[in-house]
C-alpha cells in the first residue's frame, strides 16, 4: 500500500507539476480587503508553463471565465496578480479591493492538462467598516433611526411633564422652604430693629435718669 502511494507520488512528480490534492479550499475575506488564493505545484521544483486562473459564480449555471493571464470578465484586470512570481511553481493569486461580487469559485488550471487543477472557494463577508458607511449612506436606515428617535422624542415629552413636575415640586418645596423661613426671619429682624430703636431711644432717658439720680445723690451728699 505504501509503495503504491509512493509510486503514485513519484509518478505525479515525474508528471511535473501537480496543482491539487483535490480537496477544495475555502478562503474567507472581507469586502474592501484582499485575499490570496493558494495554488502551487506539489513539487516546488516543478512548474506549469501554461497556467490560467478561472472564475465562476457558485450556484449559477455557466462555465468558468478566464481571469488570468487574460481577464474575460474585465472585472479583475487591475486587481489580481500572482503573489510569488519568484517561485516558478507558485501560482497563488492575490485579489484586492474585494466586493461581494467576487464571491464564488476560482480555479487554477494547467491549460495543457485540464485535469490538473485546483478549486478555491472565496467567501467575502461584510466588515464593520463597510456596514457603518451603509447605514450612513442608506437613507432608509437613517429614517428608521429618527423614527424611534421621534418616538423617543414623544416619550421624552411625556416624561418631560413628569420630570418638570418633580422639578416644579422640588422648586416649589425649596421656594416654600425659603419663603417659610424668610417670614420668621423678617419678623425677627423687625422685632430686633424695634428693640434696637427702643434701646437707643431709652438709653438717653436712662442716662438722664442716671445723671439725674447721680445729681440727686450729689445733692444728697452735699
Ligand atoms: C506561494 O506564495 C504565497 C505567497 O507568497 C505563500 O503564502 C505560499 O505559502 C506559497 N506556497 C508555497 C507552497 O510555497
Ligand atoms: C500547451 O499548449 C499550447 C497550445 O495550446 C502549446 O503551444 C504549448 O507548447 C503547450 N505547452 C506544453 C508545456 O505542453
Amino acid at each position: 500500500m505504501q509503495t503504491y502511494v509512493y509510486l503514485l507520488v513519484f509518478l505525479h512528480i515525474a508528471d511535473g507539476c501537480k496543482l491539487s490534492d483535490y480537496s477544495r479550499i475555502t478562503i474567507d475575506a472581507s469586502s474592501g480587503g484582499s485575499a490570496v488564493l493558494p495554488c502551487s505545484c506539489a513539487d516546488p521544483q516543478a512548474t506549469v508553463s501554461n497556467l490560467r486562473w478561472q472564475y465562476r459564480k457558485e450556484n449559477v449555471v455557466g462555465g468558468f471565465n478566464d481571469i488570468y493571464p487574460t481577464d474575460e470578465t474585465q472585472r479583475f484586470k487591475s486587481r489580481i496578480q500572482l503573489v510569488n512570481a519568484a517561485a516558478p511553481g507558485n501560482f497563488s493569486l492575490h485579489i484586492s479591493h474585494l466586493t461581494a461580487e467576487d464571491e464564488g469559485l476560482y480555479q487554477c488550471q494547467d491549460k495543457n492538462q485540464t485535469s490538473n487543477y485546483r478549486l478555491v472557494t472565496l467567501q467575502v463577508k461584510f466588515t464593520a467598516t463597510v456596514s457603518t458607511p451603509r447605514p450612513g449612506s442608506g437613507i432608509k436606515t437613517t429614517p428608521s433611526t429618527p423614527r424611534p428617535g421621534s418616538g423617543s422624542k414623544t416619550t421624552p415629552s411625556t416624561p418631560r411633564p413628569v420630570t418638570p413636575k418633580p422639578n416644579g415640586d422640588s422648586l416649589s418645596t425649596p421656594e416654600a422652604g425659603k419663603s417659610l423661613p424668610f417670614i420668621p426671619f423678617a419678623v425677627v429682624t423687625v422685632i430686633i430693629l424695634q428693640i434696637i430703636v427702643a434701646v437707643v431711644y431709652c438709653t438717653p432717658q436712662k442716662k438722664m435718669l442716671a445723671e439725674f439720680t447721680t445729681a440727686q445723690l450729689m445733692e444728697m451728699e452735699v
